[in-house]
């Protein structure tokens, strides 16, 4: 299961990558927002990454209208990796070497071809599990 989730800014790109998902029989759940009234984007990472936290969805894909701001809270809540991408390369290393379960998006920022791309190689590659990315996972969430 994917959660997604998005503030205004990054509307327009959650619907898209909703209809990405939809397309390739991706299940997924979307947390809104569902137009582009304005709201708090930690009010929604909030929401998407409880799911992960619960155990209730494997990885969640968040957007605003950088990344940045969704990043960042995300990556306050405990159990959450969360790596912001603007490049295809990015988004598969990081699930390669981080094993991030969220992924941030700037909807202002990429296109909806990129978007969609960067999406569709962070969903489809697998953590390495080698022992060196392990032990650094583990490290980085042991921070306080
Ligand atoms: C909203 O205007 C904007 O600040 C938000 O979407 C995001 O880019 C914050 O990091």
């Amino acid at each position: 299961m994917i959660v997604i989730g998005c503030d205004h800014g990054g509307y327009e790109l959650k619907e898209e990558i909703a209809a990405y998902l939809k397309e390739n029989n991706v299940e997924y759940k979307d947390f809104g927002i569902y137009s582009e009234k304005s709201v708090d984007y930690p009010d929604i990472a909030i929401k998407v990454c409880g799911e992960i936290v619960k155990g209730n969805a494997e990885k969640g894909i968040l957007i605003c209208g950088t990344g940045i701001g969704m990043s960042m809270a995300a990556n306050k809540i405990k159990g959450i990796r969360c790596a912001l991408c603007g490049d295809v390369y990015s988004a598969k290393m990081t699930r390669l070497h981080n094993d991030s379960n969220v992924l941030a998006l700037g909807g202002r920022v990429l296109g909806k071809g990129l978007g969609i791309e960067i999406a569709d190689a962070w969903l489809n590659t697998e953590f390495s599990g080698e022992e060196r990315h392990i032990n650094r996972i583990n490290k980085v969430m042991s921070i306080e």
